[in-house]
């Protein structure tokens, strides 16, 4: 299959691509690079250069060159993960986030519509739920954005929404919990050298002697050990779902969101030990207050992924915290 990937040179756009080209897929990359280096890109020509082919274009910017583009290559199904990620750089540069996560699905989707394109699979966000009451969180829960980041996801799943009723194009939003660990072929990693603000990154630094401990933001949460829980996803699974999704698409009409988790919530505590445990080693850290803006628990109901995409996860926790340090350790 010819799939377009948008964010090929990215954490989870990168390492759908690697898999796919595995699979024996086409894949036609797009980047602009802003928020990723070339690196991805030639780890891909270098698996398989018949089959990879990449174009450096900023989607909020150059619908032209993206109507080329699909007419000559005339994919069967993009996935679309190109977008500014960062709920803390959201806050400081809202109109950047506005212009560039809304422009480019506007764009793409346009470009797709005007040369026939008829599947799209959009990467949105657990964080679209927000502070939830609701645990584990369904797709029909309400939507209440926390982040400027998280308004322009949500925005675009309605944007994708009112599109998918003129019935010319069919759509999938896959709403990510809290994706984490690398490839177990340690060839597409996360990049834990651009002051990354998650947890398994900010441990991963800790473990290579980077940063010299992990600060906990918060232990006086109301959850067993006092500190948050949330939803971790292997990398691998969740790049799995998207394969489920794109099987799923080929069938279906309209438009469909699924939670992609793994439906078990995990402490930061219980994530530290994990991590300990399954690299042998220790991890130093410190209690913090809270982080602005942070929900106590939020993790998934993959019910309606299970039924309708036949997908589960298989990786657990220590399996991620391994994934993740492994591609620096060997
Ligand atoms: P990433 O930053 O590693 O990759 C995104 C890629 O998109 C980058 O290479 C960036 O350069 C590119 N990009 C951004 N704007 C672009 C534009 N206008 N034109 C062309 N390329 C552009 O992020 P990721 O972690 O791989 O995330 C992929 C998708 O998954 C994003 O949509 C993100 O919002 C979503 N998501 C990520 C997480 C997570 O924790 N990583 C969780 C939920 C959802
Ligand atoms: C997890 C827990 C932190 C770092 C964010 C985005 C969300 C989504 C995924 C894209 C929290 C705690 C963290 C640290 C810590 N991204 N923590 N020390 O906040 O659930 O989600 O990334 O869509 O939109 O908001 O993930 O990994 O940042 O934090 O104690 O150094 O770890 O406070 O409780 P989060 P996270």
């Amino acid at each position: 299959m010819k799939i377009l990937v948008t964010g090929v040179a990215g954490y989870i756009g990168g390492t759908f691509a690697y898999e796919s080209l595995k699979k024996g897929h086409t894949i036609i990359g797009i980047d602009n690079f802003s928020n990723s280096d070339k690196s991805n890109i030639e780890k891909l020509i270098h698996l398989k250069k018949d089959k990879f082919f990449f174009s450096e274009l900023d989607l909020s910017r150059s619908k032209d060159e993206l109507v080329a583009l699909l007419k000559r290559e005339n994919p069967e199904v993009v996935v679309h993960f190109a977008s500014l990620k960062s709920v803390s750089e959201s806050e400081a540069e809202p109109l950047r986030y506005w212009k560039n996560n809304l422009m480019s699905s506007i764009s793409l989707v346009e470009a797709m519509i005007d040369c026939g394109i008829k599947k799209l699979i959009f990467s949105s966000s657990a964080t679209v739920y927000g502070d939830s009451t609701e645990q584990p969180i369904k797709e029909e829960a309400s939507l209440m954005p926390t982040s400027t980041y998280g308004s322009t996801k949500i925005a675009i799943e309605y944007f994708l929404n009112d599109i998918s009723k003129l019935d010319v194009i069919d759509i999938i939003s896959l709403r990510y919990f809290n994706p984490t660990g690398s490839h177990g072929d340690r060839v597409i990693y996360e990049n834990i050298n651009n002051d990354p603000q998650n947890l398994m990154p900010r441990v991963v630094r800790v473990a290579m002697g980077k940063d010299n401990v992990i600060k906990i933001f918060g232990n006086d949460y109301k959850t067993a050990d006092g500190t948050a829980q949330r939803d971790y996803i292997h990398i691998e699974d969740l790049v799995n779902g998207h394969m489920k999704a794109i099987e799923r698409i080929k069938f279906m009409k309209g438009y469909e969101t699924f939670n992609l988790g793994t439906g078990s919530p995990v402490s930061v505590l219980e994530l530290i030990v994990a991590f300990e445990k399954a690299n042998k080693l220790k991890i130093n850290y410190e209690y913090y207050p809270r982080r602005p803006g942070d929900v106590e628990v939020c993790y998934a109901d993959v019910s309606k992924a299970k039924d309708f995409l036949e997908w589960k996860t298989e990786k657990n926790i220590e399996e991620m915290c391994f994934d993740a340090l492994s591609p620096f350790k060997y």
